[in-house]
């Protein structure tokens, strides 16, 4: 008899225990060599003493897995988006939306930190800051905000360094909306979709003009649902920063950050910046 013929039979009779998984394999285990957990869970090397560290650490590293997925779905959207297949680029929006909500969940252990608290690890840090992430800045890069000196921190690390500049020199993902709403017959005019692509996009009144035009026509039709999971990212990035922004006010209050900068002076300012603009500003006009 097969197992699974077995394994029925027993099941049907109700007589056995039900088969417990295996036990026994001749190498790493198939769940170890898919998912590398033993790599994952040996990164944790901590700075100081502070039981409290290890949560901070961990929270960093598990946004940066989610970094890595979203810039992941931005990719696959924008590509999708060159090859005029909509449908698969707002699937990978959507998938982002929810992983983007996810993102955000995380900053749950961290919201809260007093400054006694972050100051029981924070002087370990050094100079480090998320300010260094190279994969959040591909993520920006990919909204638009692009700035090649955002690269120089990473001159000491040859394969972050090459993907950071190839991101830097691809159209963000909102070109690519804007390419396509041109194919598509919308009035995009031209210095937008032969602009620079590795300086910041700048808001346009025309792009407004045609993404009010969506919005004023059919609210089901193909290119209001892309707007709209544009809108949703867009929200839950500003979620981010802000959420961000937050829960350094609570744990450092007005100092200097370890990366140099003003601290929440100079990201209450980063967290001002709209991403999408016109999609934001169309919305007095429909
Ligand atoms: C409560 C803990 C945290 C505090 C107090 C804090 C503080 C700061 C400060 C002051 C900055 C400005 C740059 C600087 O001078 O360092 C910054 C930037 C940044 N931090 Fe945090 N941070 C915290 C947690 C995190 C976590 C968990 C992440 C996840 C990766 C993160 C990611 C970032 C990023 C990406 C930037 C750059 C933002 C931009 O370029 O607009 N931070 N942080």
């Amino acid at each position: 008899m097969s197992q699974q013929a077995h394994r029925s039979a027993d099941t049907t009779a109700g007589t056995q225990e039900p088969e417990t998984p295996n036990l026994d394999f001749a190498g790493t285990t198939p769940y170890e060599d898919y998912v590398k957990a033993d790599v994952l869970t040996h990164l944790q090397h901590t700075l100081s003493d502070d039981p409290g560290e290890m949560v901070f650490l961990v929270t960093t590293q598990v946004m940066e897995l989610w970094f890595t997925v979203i810039v992941h779905e931005w990719e696959t959207a924008a590509r999708a988006l060159r090859e005029d297949r909509p449908g698969v680029a707002v699937d990978a929006l959507k998938r982002s939306v929810r992983e983007l909500e996810a993102l955000n969940a995380s900053w749950t252990p961290l919201g809260q930190l007093t400054p006694a608290q972050f100051n029981s690890y924070r002087s370990a840090l050094g100079e480090g800051s998320g300010f260094q992430s190279a994969m959040y800045r591909r993520l920006e890069f990919l909204l638009g905000e692009k700035s090649a000196s955002m690269l120089v921190p990473h001159r000491g690390a040859p394969r972050v360094h090459a993907e950071l500049e190839k991101a830097l020199h691809e159209p963000s993902l909102y070109d690519e909306v804007l390419r396509f709403l041109a194919r598509r017959g919308h009035a995009v005019p031209d210095a937008v979709l032969t602009r620079d692509v590795t300086r910041r996009y700048e808001p346009s009144e025309d792009v407004e003009a045609v993404w009010t035009e969506i919005y004023t026509g059919d609210q089901n039709a193909e290119l209001t649902r892309l707007g709209e999971a544009l809108t949703d990212v867009a929200e839950l990035v500003w979620r981010w920063r802000n959420d961000h922004l937050v829960a350094t006010r609570r744990a450092m209050g007005a100092k200097a950050g370890t990366g140099g900068s003003a601290g929440v002076a100079w990201l209450e300012k980063r967290a001002q910046k709209n991403v999408f603009p016109e999609l934001w500003t169309a919305r007095s006009h429909v």
